[in-house]
């Protein structure tokens, strides 16, 4: 492989896909978010009824399903089947979903296989959870975030406040804390800290400090 993988891998609402996009941006690497995958298969079971207990019908959904990434000038936008679903699967209705429908094998075979297709013979920086330890356990670069649990709470509270959804803290705390768990006991690829990766702990520098340190690290392996 002489393409460079960075992983970025952490808890729910670090600010892992910040950092991302400011390091594929500045490095001129593509930038792909895996939970927004996970994300879109969470939004067509909601959509479709799919019962999570019933292996045959989450292996014909998972074929009917295409999830595509288009660039644009100062985003990316996530197709499911064509359609865009950016802004949907950032909605509370399916975070809470999202961490039962990615404990399922199924599920996670399916895309940590995009993933890794996703990475061959290009620049990239993927965050998640099992970037580091299952989908590039080879990465050249793992960094592992983390921020208090107040600093995350405080954050998503602004995010989708900014997009309309007035959800409370304790609503909040209670989803991070849920997905959190599910995270990081769930069977399959559990969300861990990779051996060889770097911690970040985020909760008192800036957007500006944590990409030069990102930066510094790549400039160490490149
Ligand atoms: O990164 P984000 O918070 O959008 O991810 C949503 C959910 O997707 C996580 O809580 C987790 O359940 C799942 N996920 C995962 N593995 C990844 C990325 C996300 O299981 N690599």
């Amino acid at each position: 492989r002489d393409n460079f993988i960075i992983a970025i891998d952490g808890f729910s609402s670090c600010g892992k896909s910040t950092v991302a996009k400011a390091v594929a941006k500045k490095l001129q690497f593509v930038f792909i978010d895996s939970g927004a995958m996970y994300r879109a298969v969470t939004l067509y079971f909601l959509r479709h009824h799919i019962d999570l207990t019933d292996t045959n019908e989450i292996n014909a959904a998972l074929d009917d399903i295409h999830i595509d990434f288009v660039p644009h000038t100062d985003k990316v936008c996530i197709l499911l089947n064509g359609e865009d679903v950016s802004e949907e699967i950032r909605m509370m209705h399916v975070s809470e979903k999202v961490s039962e429908v990615s404990a399922i094998k199924e599920v996670r075979h399916a895309l940590v296989k995009q993933q890794q297709d996703l990475g061959k013979r290009r620049n990239i920086v993927m965050d998640g959870r099992d970037i580091g330890t299952t989908v590039f356990p080879d990465a050249e670069l793992k960094i592992f975030m983390t921020a208090s649990p107040d600093v995350r709470a405080g954050r998503r509270f602004a995010e989708l406040l900014a997009k309309g959804e007035l959800v409370s803290m304790e609503e909040i705390r209670q989803n991070l804390a849920h997905r959190d768990h599910m995270d990081s006991t769930r069977e399959e690829s559990p969300l861990r800290q990779a051996e060889d990766a770097i911690v970040l702990d985020n909760s008192d520098l800036t957007q500006e400090e944590q990409l030069q340190i990102v930066l510094e690290e790549y400039e160490k392996r490149k």
